[in-house]
């Protein structure tokens, strides 16, 4: 099944994708040889001792990308006898740091060497997509698989490469969270920052503070809220994913939201809160997006809390980050609070901005203490930033900036680029892969306190494991990209084949990712009055069966209006679905469905709707084509 996949993907390769360097991310740099180096069932995984550990998981990551089955020894003897992929620890630093690699293949062997476990694990990763491209998997036999000859000497760009998932809005299960670092990790992503407490709930168990996860990690009885939504990971679960995550060069920054954002404590432990409570948890749509009702910060016993908290934490999560959130807490329960009132009098604060900056920079010395370091959203400049905490920059790049300038370390995730929860109409692949985390406006030595940059999915909207996949993927390639590759690399046109060509890779680890646009409008193209627009899709729908098209307006100050859309073969309709459409700002009955009976090989198949744009010419949009299979999953969203 993977091989006619890959043959069906080299149809629509150019020659380079044939010969199967579609590697996401792109290395810094690569030289492709004629030949290849064919693994069988007699090439041996060669190691040494330190190389040992991840010599076996490549072993295992080859036997479930593709049933290869190879034997790993320390031997010299098998070292020296060729049909070998061996990987070495060398003495002298690679260049690019730990996480630098070069991967060689010559007919003769493969060797992959780093200056550790680290680069040696990315060096695996290239060889697994070099090992799975269009044309190297001969068709004929699954026993032999075929590795093009390449050069390649590689290394980050950034140290931080990373995803956020909301595990409080929606519990991710262990399984889908060990899938997303399974993912991550093929693609050379090393940070997955766990969001976990919020209002929706406490995720992780505390053994101090066990109501937490008995209280805090379920919605009461009458939210009728699925099972799968609520539950916490216990102590046991948390260790085994870290350790999970670790061996595959992630760190799981933990995040301990505060002050705000915290409903689910409060609601086990009201004596936290400036009013006492009582509190009650309740289902994202169901309430404010932001609650009033945070920690009280004139209370010693929040202090406490939090750092009983924070230590358990420690325990679990060995990050040199921890998030502690800070984001979009509102003062309002701080200005009627009398103990929080006193706290700005007795510590001589301006007002609860500098009461918020307190509590940061209180909770940043007692991290600090344990040898490790905050990072925390944009809004803990305000009032003044803590000594040593990195920013995160979610509301643009300016908090970035700012904090760049002041010496502090900054990972770039703005909402016009990173946040994954929004729809593709507003954030699409492209946008994100053009999007560039050091900006203009730092000099030499600013730009080196961004450590990176990071998606973000809040899991309120979308939240079954297929839906999330399909808001991720394959926007986070881009971010992959993004973060590793070199400034240069900036093509979107190759980026854009390479996606499709690793449309196989996602489907292997069970990803059902957004396809790609086959078309777009622009207020060029546009009359108002109904007009057809054409849009090849050839290289998409190559088999009988039923597609969903999608129109989707992007940006524009006015609306596409849709008449019908149709499926031409070889210039001939072959099918339609007439009925009226809109997309802009709201979206109505924008989807359309087609049915082809008949496919024929290398035939010119074409979607055209009728289409006119309303109050004016100035609109502009994409268009998706689904299979009928991904209905199930993306419904009419
Ligand atoms: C955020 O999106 N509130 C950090
Ligand atoms: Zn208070």
């Amino acid at each position: 099944m993977i091989g006619f996949l890959f043959v069906i993907a080299c149809l629509f390769s150019d020659a380079q994708g044939c010969v199967g360097v579609d590697l996401i991310p792109q290395p810094v740099s690569i030289e492709l040889s004629s030949g290849y180096f064919q693994i069988d069932s007699k090439t041996v995984i060669t190691v040494d001792s330190a190389s040992r550990e991840v010599g076996a998981l490549l072993g295992r990551l080859l036997a479930d990308d593709g049933d290869i089955e190879l034997a790993l020894s320390g031997d010299r003897a098998d070292r020296d006898r060729g049909n070998t992929i061996a990987l070495r620890v060398e003495t002298q630093p690679a260049e690019g740091g730990d996480a630098g690699y070069r991967l060689r293949v010559t007919p003769a062997g493969i060797e992959i060497h780093a200056a550790g476990r680290e680069g040696l694990f990315y060096g695996c990763q290239t060889l697994r997509q070099l090992l799975l491209q269009p044309g190297a998997n001969d068709p004929l036999s699954s026993r032999i698989w075929r590795v093009p000859c390449v050069a390649i000497k590689d290394f980050p760009r950034f140290g931080w490469r990373g995803l956020m998932l909301d595990c409080s809005r929606t519990f991710q299960s262990i399984d889908y969270i060990k899938k997303t670092i399974d993912r991550m990790a093929f693609y050379k992503m090393n940070v997955l920052h766990l969001h976990l407490t919020d209002d929706q709930g406490w995720r992780i168990e505390i053994a101090g503070y066990p109501e937490l996860t008995r209280k805090g990690a379920r919605f009461p009885e009458r939210w009728n809220e699925p099972a799968s939504h609520q539950g916490y990971y216990s102590r046991t679960a948390a260790a085994d994913l870290v350790h999970y995550a670790a061996a595959r060069n992630i760190t799981l920054v933990p995040e301990i939201e505060l002050p705000g954002h915290c409903l689910a404590a409060l609601a086990c432990y009201p004596e936290l809160s400036c009013t006492g409570g009582p509190f009650e948890i309740f289902p994202f749509f169901e309430g404010p997006g932001i609650n009033k009702d945070i920690y009280c910060a004139g209370r010693e016993e929040t202090f406490e809390f939090l750092e009983a908290v924070l230590c358990e934490i420690f325990e679990l999560f060995p990050s040199q980050y921890i998030h502690i959130g800070g984001d979009e807490a509102p003062k309002a329960r701080w200005i009627a609070c009398r103990r929080c009132q006193e706290r700005i009098e007795t510590e001589e604060l301006e007002d609860e901005h500098e009461l918020q900056s307190y509590f940061i920079k209180r909770i940043e010395k007692f991290v600090n203490s344990k040898g490790r370091l905050i990072i925390g959203w944009d809004e803990i400049l305000d009032g003044g930033l803590a000594p040593h905490a990195a920013v995160m920059s979610w509301r643009g790049v300016r908090g970035g900036i700012a904090a760049a300038r002041a010496g502090h370390s900054v990972v770039m995730s703005p909402t016009s680029h990173c946040y994954f929860d929004y729809t593709y109409g507003r954030i699409d692949t492209q946008r994100a892969y053009l999007f560039e985390p050091i900006p203009e406006e730092l000099d030499e030595d600013e730009a080196k306190q961004i450590l990176g940059l990071q998606a973000n999915f809040w899991s309120h909207i979308d939240r079954e494991p297929a839906k999330v996949d399909a808001q991720l993927f394959p926007r986070l390639l881009s971010i992959a990209e993004r973060g590793w590759s070199p400034r240069e690399v900036r093509d979107w046109e190759g980026f854009r084949r390479r996606v499709t060509v690793h449309r196989a890779h996602l489907d292997r680890m069970g990803v059902r990712a957004r396809p790609m646009p086959v078309g777009a409008w622009t207020p060029r193209e546009m009359s108002e009055t109904y007009e057809p627009l054409t849009w090849d899709v050839s290289a998409t729908i190559c088999k009988r069966g039923r597609y969903r098209i999608l129109l989707e307006y992007t940006h524009g100050a006015h609306r596409l209006g849709v008449e019908k859309v149709a499926l031409l073969a070889n210039g001939e309709i072959v099918a339609v679905d007439a009925h009226r459409g809109v997309t802009g700002a709201r979206h109505d009955k924008n989807h359309y469905h087609v049915v082809l009976d008949r496919h024929t090989e290398g035939g010119r198949y074409e979607i055209r709707a009728w289409v006119r744009a309303e109050g004016g010419v100035d609109s502009a949009g994409q268009v998706f084509v689904f299979e009928e299979v991904l209905e199930e999953v993306l419904e009419e969203d």
